[in-house]
Order: structure tokens, then C-alpha cells, then sequence
């Protein structure tokens, strides 16, 4: 059998779709200009330095998220667990300038040691970033933002991008 075969052009959707899985989601609060906090869902998040660490998340110009980040230059990037799937895929399909994400959730929180940005204490981790470079990509900018502080809760699952179908 010549395997070489099994290898067929096709177009850059169906060819990322297939290979993500498993792939994780994040939530990235932050807040407004108005002091209000936001959730965000997001796929587009990664490692990007051992020291110091840091995260980038990658996130789309038309987004609530987008606007607060330009003024408020910290995010905290939340790994949710599996008790998350309804908050998840709320805080992936409406947007901030319509709802406040938090108050409808009623997710649980108290306050992080960076800005005060909420730390939610059903997720899997919190980590607490400061933006320290942000470069456009497309239609989306990636923001990278140093961890100054992270949080733990080993006894929650961690949600993936299949729990939320
Ligand atoms: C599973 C999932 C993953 C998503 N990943 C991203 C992402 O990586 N970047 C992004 O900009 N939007 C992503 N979105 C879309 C935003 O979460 C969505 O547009 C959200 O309503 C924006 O909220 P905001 O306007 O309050 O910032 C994702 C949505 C879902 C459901």
C-alpha cells in the first residue's frame, strides 16, 4: 500500500478542524472601561515564555473583550472545569456590550491579588496576567501577558472544546 495516498490536498478549515481535538477552552476576564468585568470564551490561547511565563490569547476586533483590553491592560485567563459547560458556551455566544456576563453566570469568585480581577473558584486554574505585548494577527490581536499570579483547584476535570458540542 502506498500510504503517501492517504494524503490529500484539502482546504485549511476542514484540515484544522480535524486535527484541534482534544482541544481546551479558556475564559478571559477582564474589564471595562467602566470598571463592569467581562468573560470571554476562547480557543486561541498558548504558552509563550518559561521566564518569566507567559500567555497570549489571540482575540477577534469586533469582541467587547478587544475593546477592554485596550484600555485595561490585565486579563485573567481561566481554565474552566466540566461543571462550566453552561457558563462556557454563555460567555462564547453573547457578547458584553449586551449582558453582564458575570452578574447573569453566577459564577462564584473573589478577588485576585493583580487588579482585583475576579478568580473563579469553580475552574480548573486562574492565572493572573499583565499585557506586555500585543501584535495584530489578521482579524484578531494576541495580546501576551505575563503571569503574576496562579491559582489551582486540583480536584475539578478540565472542560474541552467536545464538552461544549
Ligand atoms: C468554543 C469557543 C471558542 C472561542 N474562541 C475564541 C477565540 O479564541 N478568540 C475570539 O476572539 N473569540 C472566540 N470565541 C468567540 C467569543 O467567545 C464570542 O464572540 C463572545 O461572545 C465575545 O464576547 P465579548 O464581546 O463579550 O468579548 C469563541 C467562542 C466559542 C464558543
Amino acid at each position: 500500500m502506498n500510504l503517501k495516498e492517504n494524503m490529500k490536498s484539502t482546504n485549511f478549515k476542514k484540515a484544522i478542524r480535524f486535527t484541534k481535538h482534544p482541544a481546551k477552552v479558556a475564559l478571559a476576564i477582564t474589564k471595562d472601561i467602566k470598571g463592569k468585568v467581562n468573560l470571554m470564551t476562547l480557543e486561541w490561547f498558548m504558552r509563550t515564555s518559561i521566564k518569566p511565563p507567559m500567555l497570549a490569547i489571540s482575540v477577534g476586533h469586533t469582541r467587547y473583550t478587544h475593546e477592554c483590553l485596550q484600555n485595561f491592560r490585565y486579563f485573567n485567563l481561566c481554565i474552566p472545569s466540566k461543571e462550566m459547560v453552561e457558563e462556557v458556551k454563555l460567555c462564547g455566544t453573547q457578547s458584553g456590550k449586551d449582558i453582564d456576563k458575570l452578574e447573569v453566570t453566577k459564577l462564584d469568585w473573589f478577588k485576585g491579588r493583580l487588579c482585583q480581577l475576579p478568580i473563579l473558584k469553580g475552574a480548573v486554574a486562574n492565572f493572573e496576567c499583565e499585557i506586555t505585548t500585543q501584535i495584530r494577527s489578521g482579524d484578531h490581536t494576541i495580546f501576551v501577558g505575563e503571569v503574576k499570579h496562579s491559582w489551582l483547584n486540583e480536584n475539578r476535570k478540565i472542560l474541552t472544546y467536545k464538552d461544549l458540542k
